[in-house]
């Protein structure tokens, strides 16, 4: 059994949206071009005799025996059990759209070498990882092995299909109707905005078989979009994608990387009958016997082949694999971990200050809140509206007294408007993106009509990141961060509600090579800024509604316009969950809903208890809808959203903790149970609950009128965990046995307002008697621990009877003046007497106390600083 995880947020069906504004593959001709390949015997040959070889990649020549096109195949072994494999034109009339600024750097190669050969293939060792991949000239196809066990093959259906670039005055209809028909006619028929495809049909495809079952169906959508209110449960696109697919069975772990931002469409079956030569060849090597297998099929519109194998074989092994290509979740700056109130829109600085009030008057703690649209300068963004807001410097100082911060919204279309210098600025420098014919394109969004700064331009990202300055952003300050919607990019007159595809950007690309890079670019270039205005010391905080693969590395990302229905929220927990599977960890739903509909209290207080536990915590609102902070619902509903953002702050340095974690080794930071526990195949389908780190499993009630949850716990089974029997505030979740959670338990006003209290440690014995857990600790807010080593990362542990602090990483060294206010320690027996020791100090007892029902023993005032090294015994 195999659960395969596919990546991009393409769920949704409620009622919003138009789906016939949006295409379908039948609708979208490189689509239908690729499908109408079949599987059979591939056209293409490899020409074995062109092989050469060097330390770490192999190259030859693949012929299409049907209208003569070369191709040349690069495969590149690569540290950490890692392939690479390039398929370009061997000689492209001119280039093609290679995906920069994705990777982290070139990765790191090790060695291949041939060690067999016969007329029709070779064989070739990859590196130490004892893989080996038999590449079979007629037709072509390549098989990936580890000893017996074939991994993964490639175009083992023969759907590899190129589009080599034509001359313009080629008539393209001639050339390709003898294969596909009037392809040139049908093309136009489809387009429902006219694309002109001046480069003619460029899209690239191919398939790949893994051992093991698959989700069959519909082909999946990478292209960002901006859909409102989206459908739940289907496989249209949304505003982000990143093109990797991780497969996973009890054996192993796979994934494959398919580095390409045009659009893409994605088949997915599973094919148990009809066997093709790879089920041949598993029988083959198995010996007969039915062995079910999955058929990946990629396809994009334009660009290279450029795809990464990623071998595992554990979860993490993947993880760790595709960060080291795109890399780690940026540490957050700790109060972007806390909670955050939003609205379209706070009204105006006395709204402002009043929302602020109401959290101090009804003692619920927040850490920032947020601006949208219609505080700027009729959308205009970097400005004011100096009606609503005329002293922007005034409430940005007011917040920071309280230790708060604000997020302003700064989107990527520009007001075309001549007096508005931002304009003039992008224009005069021609930044903005071109149409075909050279002006400056024109698109309609908040603003009216607009233009569109071309991203993908170095030079204006670099110019866009100084307009964050303090002196070019006015009235911006150190507590002011940046959230940057609206960047697919969203164009309200444009096909699909985008960008023309034949829009032009730097270097003469088109807008069909660099799609769905645009949000990626928007958000790299905001966070450039913020960091740039404080001297590179301070960690910027952006968030961003689309993505790609890499976005992790600039910020947070959220789910988008949802709708006020309890699917919505539900289905932010396996969105959530996919993204952090492919490197995106900090990720939120919408507490409440952005869409135009408000939410009941029910599901209201439902979804701050979702959030509460999701990395990115946010209540959003829409415009047209009624006000919802958090104590206009009675005394009853405040209270259990006050308990839910309370145990979110209690919990926050297990949350930084577990970002840190993420930063340094890519493991996800929400993370769903198969990958803690990657041989119970029970875990391979859960998606309604999910764990925090190794530690924290939390299953939030998201069923209308639901009295408790049906938890499955690995290793046990399945419990019913009643919610009113553990009072209503309660959010079912559990420690692991043999974890060590540090938890802050003085929840006040603000993340910054409960910097140096007091720690409390929980420690989950094991059946053994074990635990273990870590903490990290720096300033919360610069990248001083990177530069100057300043943190202190602690390591607990709990064995015979004894629980030890140390240091995990010597390097680190900071100082803290918290200390240690009380252990509690679960599952364990009634001591006689409890000892606290430190080196070079006499042994002191620890007064404690043990409720036998509970086997909860609580160690009150360790008083122990948090940098120190001690232990505690229980005798
Ligand atoms: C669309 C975003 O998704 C939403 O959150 C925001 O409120 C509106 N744009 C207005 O900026």
């Amino acid at each position: 059994m195999a659960a395969l995880v596919w990546m991009t947020l393409c769920l949704a069906a409620a009622f919003a949206v138009d789906r016939s504004n949006f295409k379908t593959c039948e609708q979208s001709s490189f689509c239908k071009r690729q499908r109408s390949v079949k599987p059979g015997s591939s056209p293409y040959r490899a020409l074995l005799e062109s092989l050469q070889l060097s330390q770490d990649s192999m190259k030859l020549q693949l012929i299409n025996e049907v209208n003569k096109v070369p191709l040349l195949l690069e495969l590149v072994g690569l540290q950490g059990n890692m392939t690479r494999i390039k398929i370009n034109e061997l000689s492209p009339l001119r280039p093609r759209y290679e995906v920069p600024d994705v990777l982290v750097r070139d990765p790191p190669t090790t060695w291949l070498a041939v060690t067999g050969r016969d007329e029709n293939s070779v064989e070739l060792s990859l590196g130490d990882s004892g893989h080996k991949l038999i590449l079979t000239g007629k037709p072509f196809r390549m098989d990936l092995l580890q000893g017996r066990e074939l991994v993964l093959s490639v175009n083992p259906r023969g759907l590899l299909h190129f589009e080599h670039l034509r001359h313009r005055k080629d008539s393209f209809s001639d050339k390709v109707s003898s294969s596909v028909g009037s392809l040139w006619d049908k093309i136009k028929k489809l387009q429902r905005y006219h694309d002109p495809l001046i480069a003619g049909p460029t899209s690239v495809g191919l398939d790949f078989s893994l051992p093991g079952e698959g989700l069959g169906g519909d082909p999946y959508r990478l292209y960002n979009l901006d859909v409102f209110q989206y459908e739940l449960y289907n496989l249209m696109a949304l505003y982000g994608s990143v093109p990797l697919l991780l497969a996973h069975n009890t054996q192993r772990t796979l994934g494959i990387f398919w580095l390409n931002a045009a659009e893409t469409w994605v088949d997915i079956s599973s094919n148990t009958a009809g066997k093709t030569l790879f089920g041949k060849m598993l029988d083959y090597m198995h010996g007969g016997g039915e062995t079910p297998q999955t058929d990946v099929r990629w396809m994009s519109e334009s660009g290279i082949i450029d795809v990464f194998l990623l071998l595992g074989p554990a979860p993490s092994d993947v993880f760790r694999q595709y960060t080291a290509l795109t890399g780690t979740q940026a540490l957050p700056p700790l109060f972007a971990m806390a909670y955050h109130q939003s609205r379209w829109n706070y009204n105006d600085e006395e709204d402002v200050a009043a929302v602020d009030e109401g959290f101090d008057t009804h003692d619920i703690p927040c850490d920032v809140i947020w601006l949208d649209i219609e505080h700027t300068d009729g959308k205009r963004y970097f400005t004011w509206d100096t009606n609503k807001f005329p002293q922007p410097r005034n409430m940005l100082g007011r917040l920071a007294a309280k230790r708060r911060k604000m997020v302003s919204i700064v989107d990527p279309h520009i007001k075309v408007d001549s007096g508005y210098q931002v304009h003039n600025e992008i224009r005069s420098r021609g930044f903005y993106v071109k149409t075909k014919d050279g002006s400056d394109y024109e698109g309609w969004c908040w603003p009216g009509s607009a233009g569109y700064p071309d991203f993908t331009n170095p030079e204006m990202r670099t110019w866009w990141a100084s307009m964050f300055s303090y002196d070019q952003y006015e009235a911006s300050m150190e507590n002011l961060y940046i959230w940057n919607d609206m960047n697919e990019p969203s164009v309200f007159n444009g096909p699909e509600v985008t960008m023309y595809k034949d829009a032009l950007h730097q270097g003469g690309w088109e807008h069909r090579d660099v799609h769905n890079l645009y949000g990626l670019y928007v958000q790299m270039a905001t966070a450039q800024g913020l960091e740039q205005r404080s001297g590179g010391l301070e960690r910027p905080f952006v968030l961003s509604r689309a993505f790609f693969a890499g976005s992790q590395r600039y910020g947070a990302v959220w789910t988008g316009d949802n709708a006020a229905e309890w699917d919505h929220m539900k289905i932010s927990i396996p969105m959530c969950l996919s993204l952090a599977l492919v490197g995106i960890s900090f990720c939120g739903g919408e507490c409440g809903a952005g869409g135009r509909l408000s939410p009941d209290a029910e599901l209201l207080v439902r979804w701050y208890q979702v959030g509460a536990y999701q990395p990115f915590y946010r209540a959003h609102a829409h415009l047209d809808t009624v006000r919802r902070e958090p104590w206009l619902f009675g005394e009853e509903n405040k209270a259990l959203i006050r308990a839910a953002i309370r145990q979110r702050y209690a919990l926050l340095p297990y949350w930084y903790t577990t970002f840190y974690h993420s930063y340094r080794s890519g493991q996800p930071v929400m993370r769903p149970l198969w990958v803690e526990y990657p041989d119970d195949v029970t875990t391979f389908s859960i998606d309604d609950q999910f764990l925090i780190g190794n530690a924290l499993l939390v299953h939030p009630v998201t069923e209308q009128g639901a009295q408790g949850v049906q938890i499955y716990l690995p290793g046990k089974g399945e419990v019913w965990y009643d919610v009113h029997s553990h009072q209503k505030h309660h959010i079912p979740a559990y420690q692991r046995g043999g974890s060590i959670v540090p938890r802050k338990e003085r929840v006040r006003r603000s993340s910054d307002c409960m910097y140096h209290d007091p720690y409390t440690l929980y420690v989950a014995l094991s059946p053994q008697g074990t635990a273990e857990g870590d903490l990290f600790i720096d300033d919360g807010h610069t990248y001083n621990f990177e530069s100057k080593a300043q943190y202190l990362h602690r390591h607990f542990s709990f064995a015979s009877n004894t629980l030890t602090a140390r240091s995990a990483d010597s390097k680190g060294i900071f100082e803290s003046p918290a200390w240690i206010e009380r252990v509690v320690i679960l599952g364990a027996g009634k001591p006689a007497a409890v000892f606290l020791r430190q080196p070079g100090m006499a042994e002191t007892r620890l007064d404690f106390q043990h409720e036998p029902e509970t086997s909860v023993l609580t160690l009150r005032k360790p008083g122990v600083n948090i940098g120190a090294n001690w232990s505690i015994s229980l005798r």
